[in-house]
């Protein structure tokens, strides 16, 4: 199976379990904490790593105690680490996340040495890149980095894929026409297209737009409703799979994680798409974002579940 590459972020998860936000002035006392390894980059990489990919990233860590630590997860899961460089004199990323009782969450991203990641790393790697499959990009790092890694995929034939998260507004729709895959939520979809996104009609609407721009295959992860393909192989749905969620923090990359390990090795966008969000709800069972992603044996007895 060819190497996946994700270029892309790490943070740092500074996970508070809450009952509620405090208000202005208040001081409140949350149940939990954990601090964890995040980063929708990192996240992807290793949900791809612990189903058995082979993953190369390319990354910053800054120039702290979290570093380390940072580098030593990758290599836990056997992710290559060549390109994941210290920033001299800057913090790594990392994201305070709050949990409500719901499941649900609000996460604040501090960028650090992320925001350093440039285009001459690419230029750096580009040996290394060119023998992978597919890159995958988010958008945690500079903008001008992600729309290089589309021209550098594109001008060497590997597949690229974007997953437009965190949601951002103006995105150039001649570097978006490029990409093989986009993955977003409806949130990032209705920023991208600027079409309301409140349903699964709605939002295959709304990708229709993007894929007759010249995108090929949209999936728009619909959350506990599971995930919509438009594209070149037609329009279809993946169901939801419903679970006691505890913690939905990081599902998204749980999805795309899944979803690139079982496209490159089968090369079939459906049954990578039920995989992945399969993948995702499983991990929602679990508290905490990398640490909630099953390795391939824990997710196949989830999948033997009834
Ligand atoms: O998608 C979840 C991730 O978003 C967290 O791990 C956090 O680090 C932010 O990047």
């Amino acid at each position: 199976m060819s190497k996946i590459a994700v270029i892309g972020s790490n943070m740092v998860d500074l996970i508070t379990y809450i009952d509620r936000m405090p208000v202005q002035g208040e001081t409140l006392e949350a149940p939990d904490f954990a601090l964890g390894c995040g980063g929708k980059g990192a996240n992807q990489a290793v949900a791809a790593a612990k189903l058995g990919s082979r993953v190369l990233m390319l990354s910053k860590v800054g120039d702290d105690m979290f570093a380390d630590n940072t580098l030593a997860n990758f290599q836990r899961f056997g992710i290559d680490t060549r390109y994941v460089q210290r920033v001299p004199g800057v913090s790594s990323g990392v994201a305070p996340i709050f949990v409500r009782s719901d499941s649900h969450n609000s996460i604040l991203i501090v960028k650090g040495a992320n925001a350093h990641l440039a285009p001459a790393d690419i230029d750096a790697a580009a040996a290394e890149l060119r023998e992978c499959a597919l890159i995958v990009l988010q958008l945690e790092i500079r903008l001008e980095t992600v729309y290089y890694a589309i021209e550098f995929a594109r001008r060497h034939g590997i597949a690229v894929l974007l997953n437009p998260a965190p949601a951002l507004a103006g995105l150039s729709p001649e570097h978006l026409a490029q990409l093989d895959f986009l993955i977003p939520n409806e949130s990032e979809l209705a920023l991208i297209t600027g079409q309301v996104v409140d349903s699964p009609a709605t939002a295959q609407t709304a990708a229709r737009t993007l894929v007759a721009s010249g995108i090929r295959h949209v999936i728009v992860t619909l959350g506990e409703q599971g995930a919509l393909y438009v594209g070149e192989e037609g329009e279809f749905r993946v169901p939801g799979r419903q679970v006691a969620a505890r913690d939905t923090t990081g599902a998204g990359d749980a999805f795309i994680g899944c979803f690139i390990h079982h496209w490159n090795r089968d090369g079939n966008i459906q049954q990578a798409m039920e995989q992945a969000v399969a993948y995702s709800a499983c991990s929602v069972m679990a508290l905490g974002t990398q640490s909630s992603y099953p390795d391939s044996e824990a997710f196949a007895r989830f999948q033997q579940q009834p």
